[in-house]
């Protein structure tokens, strides 16, 4: 098995390595290949996303994709390579699971109940598609969506939701005011869905699914969702896995996957050794369940990083003091 590799900017460098580390330990043969993209990397060569690094990702056919820092204002010429990234591979599925880190969730919000999700993000359209313009003082984004990628994503969707206890997909949307956009959005979904007839379906207003995941996210087992949706309600439900230092993702198409924390480059604490490994390595989970079809390892995995920060192991995002280093020792310890 070969594995492309790209830390990326800011603590994606110290979180990647990590990651290495626990693939290493359960995949002894993992072949690893180093790649560059970001910041950085634009700075030193022009290009934020080489095209070595493309072809490694192609022939590879898996990476693990750190963060990357991205200025705020445009720059000439640079682009996000994740969203790039996506595109190029046709990365159309992004999924975000959510399961409760209890004592984590008990300390913060002070309570905890059953939290076991999985969000669905639709990963190339929306209002990702690139298609922003200005004329003169009018700034236009268009937000994309086909009949053809909400049901490629409604599969996904359900065939996850059949595997699982609940077997129920709540489709979260704006129709009532994208009625165009979302409505095909929505409909689609339901037309794949009447092809899955042991599978539950909901549907909710975004606002409203922000305001449930925030209080009674208990209630959802797997949500499917176009892409900035996606993109803001996953971090909302994070909170009940223990913040965004904990929280994982996989971004995945028919060939290639890529799997990613969900959190960016951390320009605050990078270099102080502290930043949470958790969302990096449970990324590497989702790759090994998901990809490489290891549910085994990825269990494995899992287990020892609950077992960690459950016997009080915390990077300070958690409210510990573990270094970035100890939490590392102390998963590869329980594996
Ligand atoms: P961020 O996710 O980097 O940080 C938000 C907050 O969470 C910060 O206080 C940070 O210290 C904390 N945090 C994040 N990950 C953590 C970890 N593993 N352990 C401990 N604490 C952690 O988001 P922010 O600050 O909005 O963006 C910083 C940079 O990252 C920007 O340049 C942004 O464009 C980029 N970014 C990149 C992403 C990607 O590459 N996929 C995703 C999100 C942001
Ligand atoms: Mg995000």
């Amino acid at each position: 098995m070969k594995l492309c590799v790209i830390p990326g900017d800011g603590i994606g460098q110290e979180v990647i390595p990590c990651a290495v580390a626990v693939l290493q330990h359960v995949m002894p043969d993992l072949e690893i290949v180093e790649a560059r993209a970001g910041w950085a990397c634009f700075q030193e060569t022009g290009s934020a996303l080489p095209e070595a690094t493309v072809e490694a990702i192609h022939t590879c056919g898996a990476a693990l994709f750190g963060a990357v820092s991205s200025p705020l204002h445009k720059v000439e010429g640079y682009r996000s390579p994740i969203v790039q990234l996506r595109q190029r591979f046709d990365l159309y599925a992004n999924l975000r699971p959510t399961r409760i880190a209890w004592s984590l969730a008990l300390r913060w919000m002070g309570r905890a109940q059953s939290v076991d999700l999985m969000l669905v993000r639709e990963n190339t359209q929306g209002l990702y598609s690139g298609r922003e313009r200005i004329v003169g003082d009018e700034a236009i984004a268009e937000r994309v969506i086909t009949r053809a990628a909400s049901e490629r994503i409604a599969h996904v969707a359900f065939s996850l939701a059949r595997e699982r206890e609940r077997k129920t997909v709540t489709i979260v949307h704006k129709a009532n005011i994208l009625p165009i956009t979302d409505g095909l959005f929505r409909d689609s979904v339901r037309t794949v869905g009447a092809q899955y007839p042991e599978v539950k379906i909901n549907e909710m207003l975004v606002d409203t699914a922000a305001m449930m995941l925030a209080s009674r996210p208990g209630q959802f087992d797997v949500i499917v969702t176009t892409n900035l949706f996606g993109d803001i309600l996953s971090d909302v439900a994070s909170v009940w896995g223990g913040g965004l230092g904990m929280a994982p993702s996989l971004n995945l198409g028919a060939q290639v996957a890529i799997a990613e924390p969900v959190h960016g480059s951390a320009p605050d604490i990078a270099g102080k050794g502290i930043a949470n490994p958790c969302g990096a390595i449970l990324s590497a989970a989702l790759l090994l369940r998901y990809h490489w079809h290891r549910p085994d390892l990825a269990d494995r995995i899992e287990r020892a990083v609950y077992a960690a920060i459950e016997s009080g192991v915390q990077t300070p995002d958690l409210g510990g003091s573990a270094t970035t280093r100890a939490m590392l020792e102390a998963i590869l310890q329980r594996l």
